[in-house]
């Protein structure tokens, strides 16, 4: 009995030793330290044991086995030391590696000049009139005095539903007419902003949608010495304090008298760059005094209320104020574009 106490002892340190995970050493616990071990054998049988050979094997018994037990929490404690160091370097952290720094979104350029617009209209007293993208063609060129004959439908070709009538708005003056039919016969004072679409040729100077921003005064006693006063405020806070202007005479359906606002070249004071192609001056919007047709159209008695108004361009308006000379950047989604602002 003895021997076969050395023997297991010895087998079981041997297999020991090879053991290198723990369901292998979880194996070995139970084949040797379990309940159905053969250590476990020897201590059943010792009762057939003689009186004299009992004490000796037992103690010899309870080496074995504080021996295997030691020696398996040291095989343990060392697998775990392993699996550790292992890790370590598998999945290996370097703390003072810099960290990785998060993307910073970003307004894009036009709406970061339309808030400014909006900003400084809010200081002169107007305010935001959302209306719709999808417009009809009554709204769009009917009630803003341009028939179905009329020529200047010409300037303004545009995108077609499959439903007869419905269109995508080629600019944001219809707006006009759905506010002052809501707020008639009260005085007006709003700016319209949001984008127009238009089937055009795309070119460096135009694109088939494109913010615009719409402006409408109606009250009485409006006149054309308020537009221009308006505007002119309106261009030293946008452009620069001192920034030159001049009006020109133009044409729209919509307006009369129409005019064309320029505001002196920022880039060459006047003098004659490529930016203003050597004129000195860059047009930035279009406007004029609400036709007599279109105050009747959105309900206010044209004997008894006058009015303004204006369209300018905000893409146009960056394009010149940060030199970027192709519209078509604007709504490409190019990064390296747009990260520049
Ligand atoms: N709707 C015009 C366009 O898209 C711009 C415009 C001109 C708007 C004169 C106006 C205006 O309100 O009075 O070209």
């Amino acid at each position: 009995m003895l021997k076969r106490l050395d023997r297991i002892k010895a087998q079981a340190l041997t297999n020991l030793e090879s053991i290198n995970d723990p369901a292998a050493l979880q194996a070995w616990k139970v084949k040797y330290l379990g309940r159905s071990a053969e250590l476990a054998e020897v201590l059943q049988d010792l009762p057939k044991a003689s009186k004299e050979e009992r004490p000796q094997i037992g103690r010899r018994a309870n080496e074995v086995k504080n021996a295997l037990v030691a020696a398996y929490e040291e095989q343990a404690n060392t697998l775990h030391k392993k699996a550790l160091a292992q890790s370590l370097v598998q999945e290996h952290l370097d703390v003072t590696l810099p960290g990785r720094p998060r993307l910073k979104g970003r307004l894009h350029p036009a709406t970061q000049t339309l808030r400014q617009l909006f900003r400084i209209w809010a200081e002169m007293g107007f305010q935001i009139y959302h209306s719709r993208e999808v417009e009809t063609d009554e709204y769009n060129f009917g009630l803003l005095n341009m028939p179905a004959y009329h020529p200047a439908r010409d300037m303004w070709d545009t995108f077609y539903t499959t439903r007869s009538g419905i269109i995508l708005r080629t600019q944001t003056s219809p707006g006009q007419i759905h506010v002052m039919r809501e707020r008639a016969p009260e005085p007006i004072r709003v700016i319209l902003p949001g984008m127009c679409y238009r089937y055009e040729q795309i070119s460096a100077r135009s694109e088939i949608q494109f913010n615009q921003i719409e402006g409408l005064a109606i009250g009485h006693n409006i006149t054309f010495a308020d537009l221009k006063g308006t505007l002119m405020a309106f261009a030293s806070r946008f452009f620069s304090q001192n920034a030159a202007t001049r009006f020109r005479a133009s044409h729209f359906p919509f307006t009369e008298p129409s005019a064309e606002m320029d505001v002196e070249c920022f880039i060459c004071g006047g003098e004659g760059c490529s930016v203003c192609k050597d004129t000195g001056w860059l047009e930035i919007l279009g406007c004029g005094m609400v036709h007599p047709l279109v105050l009747q159209n959105g309900g206010y008695d044209p004997e008894e209320f006058s009015g303004f108004a204006f369209g300018m361009g905000p893409e146009r308006m960056t394009m010149l104020k940060r030199q970027i000379h192709d519209i078509r950047y604007f709504w490409r989604n190019d990064l390296r574009f747009l990260e520049q602002f």
